[in-house]
């Protein structure tokens, strides 16, 4: 777990921002879930995964609950829907803390931010588009260039129950060729050894069985109008069968944005996927569901590397430097602040210099000067920091009129 401390904090804020923006516009309200929940509310999320088996941050809190931190958002999202119950289709989006007992790495913590957005209600394969647009055009928005959009069907629960059974029957006639990671993962959860990375046991997967010959007519029909809606949004894709995703909850149409600087074990700045069977796993009326999430740590990461959506300098308007010792940079500031402009100063009565020096490093556009000579005349000196230009000495009443005119 991390401290995220200015200015990156900043970019933090930004990013969600630029995320509410856009998805806004499309129709998406807020939902801020609680960070815990009754730890049932998980179960769904993958009985068979690291996520739920391992990674879950659990406790009995004071009333005997047995509760856990929300190791995702979607489990979260569905359970408030069954509570709410708001008229359908549901559009939400969320940002904020999740937690997972995972190994830590660069891109992987144990608290990581996501942002995202879920839609229940809507059975409509272009929605799946919609969503998929909404998080390729975002990644796109901050700048970000080497991104893939990996996809896949999972079929109806029927095709990949027949899918699981066919995998697992071929998983376990090459078993000696399997290591023995992967042959602890077959027992559990046969879709997920598609998920290794291992060279040793490339080959026997990709000599498996095929999630798209087990595709029925739905599966097939909903997969193709999906890529077509994409094809007519222009976005490239790539078709990845063995896309199964970390969670159980999926069905029909999963994917990730796959960024391209970071290292594989890491590489999905986010994912999603329809999972219609999860709010009434959770106790309400079937309905069908389809989000993504995007981690923020780990998109940032991939900015940095592509060296786009930077840190922003600061931009104060003006910094305040009095060197009289008295209640003029008190007044100044407070004056500007209140007035709409952004505004510091220094403390403690320093030199002149020094404040100067604290003025500069500030990155305002102007310093704000007042010593004793300003003090007894009621003016000021303003000094443009960062661009070229004369200082000037200005009537006091005249400050906030002369900082509106050289801003606009
Ligand atoms: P997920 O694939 O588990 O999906 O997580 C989505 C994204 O969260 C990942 O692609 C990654 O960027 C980030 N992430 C996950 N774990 C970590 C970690 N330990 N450290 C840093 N970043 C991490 C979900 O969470 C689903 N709820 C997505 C979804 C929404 N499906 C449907 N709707």
């Amino acid at each position: 777990m991390r401290d995220i401390l200015p200015p990156e904090s900043a970019r933090w804020r930004r990013f969600v921002r630029h995320f509410d923006d856009i998805v806004s516009r499309a129709g998406y309200g807020q939902i801020v879930p609680p960070l815990l929940e009754d730890i049932g509310v998980f179960h769904r999320v993958g009985e068979a995964t690291d996520i739920v088996t391992k990674e879950m941050y659990d406790f009995v809190d004071k009333g005997e609950r047995h509760v856990a931190l929300r190791p995702e958002q979607t489990a979260s999202v569905c359970r408030a829907f069954v509570q709410h119950r708001p008229a359908t289709p549901w559009k939400v989006w969320y940002s904020g803390p999740n937690f997972r007992y995972e190994k830590p790495q660069r891109g992987r913590y144990r608290q990581f931010d996501q942002v995202g957005i879920e839609v229940l209600g809507a059975d409509d394969p272009l929605l799946d588009v919609e969503v998929i647009a909404l998080g390729w055009r975002f990644l796109s928005s901050l700048g970000l260039r080497k991104v893939g959009l990996s996809i896949n069907s999972l079929g109806e629960p029927a095709d990949r129950a027949a899918f699981v059974v066919a995998l697992e029957a071929h998983f376990q006639s090459n078993i000696d060729r399997l290591t023995p990671e992967s042959r602890a993962t077959l027992l559990k959860n046969p879709l997920r050894v598609l998920d290794s990375k291992r060279p040793e046991d490339v080959s026997v997967i990709s000599e498996a069985p095929r999630i798209s010959d087990f595709h029925g007519e739905v599966a097939r029909d909903s997969f193709a109008a999906v890529l077509d809606g994409l094809r007519a949004l222009g976005i490239p894709f790539v078709v990845d069968e063995k896309l199964v995703r970390g969670l159980d909850y999926y069905r029909l149409t999963t994917f990730e944005f796959v960024g391209g600087t970071l290292d594989s074990a890491q590489n999905a700045l986010g994912g999603g996927g329809r999972y219609d069977g999860l709010v009434e796993d959770l106790g309400g009326p079937a309905t069908s569901g389809v989000g993504f999430a995007i981690g923020l740590d780990r998109t940032l990461l991939a900015c940095d590397d592509e060296g786009v959506f930077p840190v922003e300098e600061r931009n104060l308007d003006a910094f305040v430097v009095d060197t009289t010792g008295g209640t003029h940079a008190l007044v100044l500031t407070e004056l500007l602040r209140t007035n709409g402009f952004s505004a510091d100063r220094a403390y403690e009565n320093r030199s002149m210099k020094s404040q100067m020096k604290a003025a500069d490093r500030s990155g305002a556009r102007y310093a704000i000067i007042v010593g004793s000579d300003e003090a007894s005349a009621g003016t000021v000196v303003l000094r443009p920091l960062r661009e070229v230009g004369e200082q000037t000495t200005i009537g006091r009443e005249e400050l906030l009129s002369t900082l509106k005119k050289v801003q606009s």
